[in-house]
């Protein structure tokens, strides 16, 4: 196998792209797709300062670097969700990462601690409102990603979903005709009105082997195994059919989600409409001030019914 390139030899085959590369082609390659990601769904400018949320995963510790690589200017945030060891690896993961490819490009770690600031670890924090776990952590790590990126003055919000993520989840969608969720799955939302951030996923063109390959190729430590929360969930299922399909005929997953993006694309209502839409209902939670529908926002009221179920 030769680098489609420079005819070096090739260290991956890109079967959806019917081509491989040497190691500096790749590393271009990726680099590539995330400009071309940032240009063609207008995510941010050069001057703009940006949040990355990292996990210690793959995807996000390989975005913060590419990021800075492209020379923006990048902090991340990382959220302890206090589930046992897989958090105090994740986090040491993310923080070996800050000090040895953040600190040198004056790029800095921001840590929230649920436990700290919630009063419980996550898991605890579900048991007490009876939600699944996973549900409970969503909900908390969206309004710390949004409430960071808002009171620290950051232009944009940045996570590391890439393409079998978003073609899982649009699966999901799909089989549940979720149309509200189908409205929200683009690669940027605009920052609607105060309060709140414009997020971006630059890495929707990538696949995960592919950064899977990134990491592993440019030596970036991270944790390998999945949170032990996820096991059995309906995503990964998603992501097994999707492999297998992608497996039999290469590209299956590109095709699925571009093709949505670009259908989307033309039936979205400009960006300023939805702005419109989103101020009509959305105003600060009487509580702590993000935006939300009701009254108190999701977070608050589950924070409510968390001090209302512990033990006194
Ligand atoms: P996941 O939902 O675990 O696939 O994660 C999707 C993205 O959310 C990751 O690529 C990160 O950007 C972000 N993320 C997930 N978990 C955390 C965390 N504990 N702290 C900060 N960011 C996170
Ligand atoms: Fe949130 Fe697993 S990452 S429950
Ligand atoms: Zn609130």
């Amino acid at each position: 196998m030769h680098c489609r390139k420079c005819r070096e030899k090739a260290v991956i085959g890109l079967p959806r792209h019917n081509a491989a590369f040497c190691k500096p082609c790749f590393n271009e390659f990726v680099h590539d797709q995330v400009a071309r990601a940032i240009k063609s769904e207008r995510m941010f400018a050069p001057q703009d300062r940006i949040l990355v949320a990292v996990s210690g995963g793959k995807d996000s510790l390989a975005l913060w670097d590419i990021l800075l690589k492209l020379g923006y200017r990048a902090d991340a945030l990382y959220v302890d969700l206090g589930i046992g060891t897989y958090s105090t690896k994740s986090r040491e993961k993310a923080e070996r990462f800050a000090e040895t490819v953040g600190k040198p490009c004056g790029a800095t770690l921001l840590i929230h601690t649920v436990q700290e600031e919630e009063g419980a670890g996550i898991r605890e924090l579900a048991d007490l409102i009876h939600r699944p776990t996973c549900s409970t952590c969503g909900t908390i790590k969206r309004y710390q990603f949004n409430r960071v990126a808002v009171e620290r003055d950051y232009d944009v919000m940045a996570t590391g979903h890439n393409l079998d993520d978003e073609a899982a989840r649009l699966l999901g969608n799909v089989l549940h005709w979720q149309e509200e969720y189908l409205d929200k799955q683009a690669p940027t939302l605009p920052a609607s009105l105060e309060g709140f951030a414009k997020k971006v996923k630059p890495l929707y063109r990538l696949a995960e082997r592919e950064l899977a390959a990134y990491a592993v190729l440019n030596r970036i430590d991270y944790i390998v195994e999945e949170c032990p929360m996820a096991k059995g969930s309906k995503m990964l299922l998603y992501k097994e059919v999707l492999n297998r399909l992608e497996t039999e005929s290469p590209g299956t997953k590109q095709a699925f989600y571009w093709g949505f993006l670009e259908r989307q694309t033309k039936a979205r209502p400009a960006p300023a409409s939805m702005a419109e839409k989103d101020q009509a209902v959305l105003h600060p939670c009487m509580t702590c001030g993000q935006p939300t529908t009701a009254d108190i926002c999701s977070y608050c009221k589950m924070m409510a019914r968390a001090k209302a179920g512990a033990p006194h």
